[in-house]
């Protein structure tokens, strides 16, 4: 078989293998050719290692200067009768050919980040690959969904405005279409929801079980992701819900900060762009403000990718050492932000409306990235090449 896309709405439901590797690779020469990291980490465990900013931080820790190890945990599908797989599969899976290509290890565990049995085989990996300790923990998982601890039920995210009903576009990347929406504010019971699937305890939770598991090696960092942005996002993004999780997060920095200064480690929320990764397509209303963002990055040549934010956030902002604002966050949404950026913005984003997103907003290079973050519309990769499932099943993480 061939493998063509298969996208639902805003999912893509196919990955292609060969398209994946050639990602891999071309985000490992990327950050082989940029400013190096140094006095980086050697062992690095990254929870939600499989695409997104996560992906990128194991790219640019192998590759990008400091020659880590990596373990990573993320959640895919590998290739059944029911489809190929999801791309986070077989991005393990090359990533893992190119670290020990080059002597480093990788190791990769699929499941539940949030389930025991997970911890317990992180735990375990660690002791028996990484000599017990880590010295860098990314957290970088993205999902809508937690289970609650001892039970069988899930706190579920909703990401809603707070306050106010919120009317805005997204945009269907599977018909290439603009919708117009209403979003009803979010109960309380929704912000709490949110706040426990995307917000810090999760992070905290990781972090006590490396210590209480003396896996955590003297000056050990640990970094999270977060989003601010400007004004025009607020009301989906910062004052929404998901914005609570974040703040959240923010806070949950500081009390990390303090658990790890006995080891003379700190803990850090990454502040980042906007950027069109699996997770992030998912955000109504979200999508017309990155065309826009996109369009203006670009033009003003500052536009970067996931892989290109986390080569710059571990060579000039976390080593060798991190650079903080006055909250005692890391920015990595500096030129997001610049007067000149939202500027542009702020002329188009207004205008924009279902017959001309695709010429007003960067809605190319928006859905180029989407494709390509599932290994399609690559540069030199074969698309005609055939597959078998037995093939691709041989094909393990
Ligand atoms: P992504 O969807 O590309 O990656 C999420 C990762 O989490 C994948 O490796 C997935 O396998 C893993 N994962 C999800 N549920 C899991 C589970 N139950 N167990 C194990 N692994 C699981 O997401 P992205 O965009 O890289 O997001 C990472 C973080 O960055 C999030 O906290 C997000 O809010 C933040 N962020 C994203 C921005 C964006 O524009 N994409 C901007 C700023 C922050």
């Amino acid at each position: 078989m061939k493998i063509e896309p298969i996208i639902k709405g805003v999912v893509a439901r196919s990955a292609h293998p060969a398209g994946c590797e050639q990602a891999i690779k071309n985000q490992i020469a990327f950050v082989s050719r940029s400013k190096m990291i140094t006095q980086g980490p050697k062992r690095v465990l990254i929870l939600g290692g499989s695409s997104g900013f996560g992906l990128a931080s194991r790219i640019a820790l192998t590759f990008g200067g400091a020659k880590a190890d990596t373990l990573a945990v993320s959640f895919e599908r590998g290739p059944s009768e029911k489809g190929v797989g999801s791309a986070g599969w077989y991005n393990n899976i090359y990533f893992k050919q190119q670290a020990n290509k080059v002597g480093s290890k990788a190791i990769n565990i699929i499941g539940d980040a949030f389930s025991e049995t997970i911890r317990q085989q992180v735990i375990d990996t660690i002791q028996q690959q990484f000599d017990g300790k880590v010295d860098l923990i990314v957290y970088s998982l993205a999902t809508g969904v937690r289970p609650k601890p001892n039970s069988d039920e899930m706190w579920h995210s909703a990401i809603k405005p707070i306050g106010e009903t919120l009317t805005g576009a997204s945009v269907n990347i599977e018909h290439d279409s603009w919708h117009e929406s209403e979003l009803p504010p979010a109960s309380d019971q929704e912000i709490l929801d949110t706040q426990k699937v995307m917000g810090g305890e999760d992070w905290e939770s990781w972090i006590d079980f490396l210590i209480n598991h003396d896996a955590i090696a003297p000056q050990c960092q640990t970094i999270a992701f977060s989003y601010i942005g400007p004004q025009c996002t607020h009301a989906i993004y910062h004052q929404g819900t998901l914005g609570r999780a974040k703040v959240d997060l923010h806070q949950t920095s500081h009390a990390l900060n303090l658990k790890l200064a006995a080891f003379n480690g700190g803990a850090y929320a990454c502040v980042c762009k906007a950027l069109v990764t699996k997770a992030s397509v998912f955000i109504p209303t979200f999508s017309p403000y990155v065309l826009a963002l996109y369009r203006s990055m670009k033009d003003q040549r500052l536009h970067e990718t996931c892989i290109e934010q986390m080569q710059r956030l571990f060579n000039s902002k976390l080593y060798p050492a991190p650079v903080v604002d006055g909250e005692r966050l890391i920015r990595m949404d500096e030129w997001e932000l610049k007067e000149s950026v939202q500027r542009q913005v702020a002329q188009i984003l207004p205008k924009l409306n279902e017959t001309n997103f695709k010429q007003l907003g960067d809605y190319q290079g928006f859905k180029a990235e989407f494709m390509q973050l599932n290994g399609f519309d690559i540069e030199d990769v074969d698309y005609e090449q055939e597959y078998s499932l037995n093939e691709l099943k041989s094909l393990t993480p």
